[in-house]
């Protein structure tokens, strides 16, 4: 009966609906949020050295995350190709985070060391020339471009202000060792960074 009017009344249904809604996102955000499992660094896991941090800036200049995810799910078909499954504190350094969803291309969460940099450059410049039926594109004026070291030591600060610990020592030689680098440098070195504190984690789903 009672039932009856709030399906009758709009009005009444949207508040009923909204009540719903935010009760049930309270008790599935509030509890991740303060959990340590979602916040805190998972083993292994260290703030992004200065040229992979600037090369993580190239990553997403470009728009890579538009055709490759970094969210490698639980299911046996993901972990066999991409290695074990992605863990939310492997993400706490990211601001913001890049898992995606789009997949024209693999996964990447677990890409670090599973080529040469040789071969990243060469990729990078024509996918074919590696990968011939590769829809990739080429990304060619990464090799001319020079980082601006100057901007690094900025990042290092701005993201020091939402938690992620970099020394004064680490901002304050930044420039130092991002200086002289182009955007292929630091763009590979980011790739070859990425999941590999947890690649070898013996745990279940690990890549061979
Ligand atoms: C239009 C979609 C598209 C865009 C944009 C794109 N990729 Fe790809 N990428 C692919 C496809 C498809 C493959 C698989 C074929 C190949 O290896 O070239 C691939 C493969 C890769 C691989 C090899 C992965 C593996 O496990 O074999 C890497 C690394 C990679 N891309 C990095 C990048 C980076 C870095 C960018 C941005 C600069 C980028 N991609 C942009 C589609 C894309």
């Amino acid at each position: 009966m009672n039932h009856d009017i709030v399906e009758r009344n709009v009005g009444l249904l949207a508040v009923f609906i909204a009540l719903v809604i935010s009760v049930g996102g309270f008790v599935e955000i509030v509890p991740l949020a303060m959990s340590a499992a979602a916040t805190a660094p998972a083993k292994g896991v260290k703030p992004y050295p200065a040229l992979a941090l600037e090369g993580r800036d190239i990553y997403i200049r470009e728009g890579c995350y538009g055709c490759h995810s970094q969210m490698i799910r639980t299911l046996s078909f993901e972990t066999e190709r991409y290695g074990k499954q992605s863990e939310a504190g492997e993400s706490v350094y990211d601001h913001p985070f890049l898992w995606g969803s789009k997949r024209t291309g693999p996964d990447l969460a677990r890409v670090g060391g599973r080529y040469s940099d040789e071969w990243h450059r060469t990729h990078l410049n024509n996918p074919r020339d590696l990968v011939p039926e590769s829809n990739m594109p080429a990304y060619t004026w990464l090799n001319d471009a020079k980082i601006d070291a100057s901007l690094t030591p900025a990042k290092m600060r701005a993201l020091r202000k939402v938690g992620v610990p970099y020394s004064d020592a680490e901002i304050a030689g930044a420039s130092a060792v991002v200086q002289g680098h182009t955007e292929m440098d630091a763009l590979v070195a980011y790739l070859q960074g990425l999941g590999v504190a947890r690649n070898d984690d013996p745990a279940d789903g690990a890549r061979p």
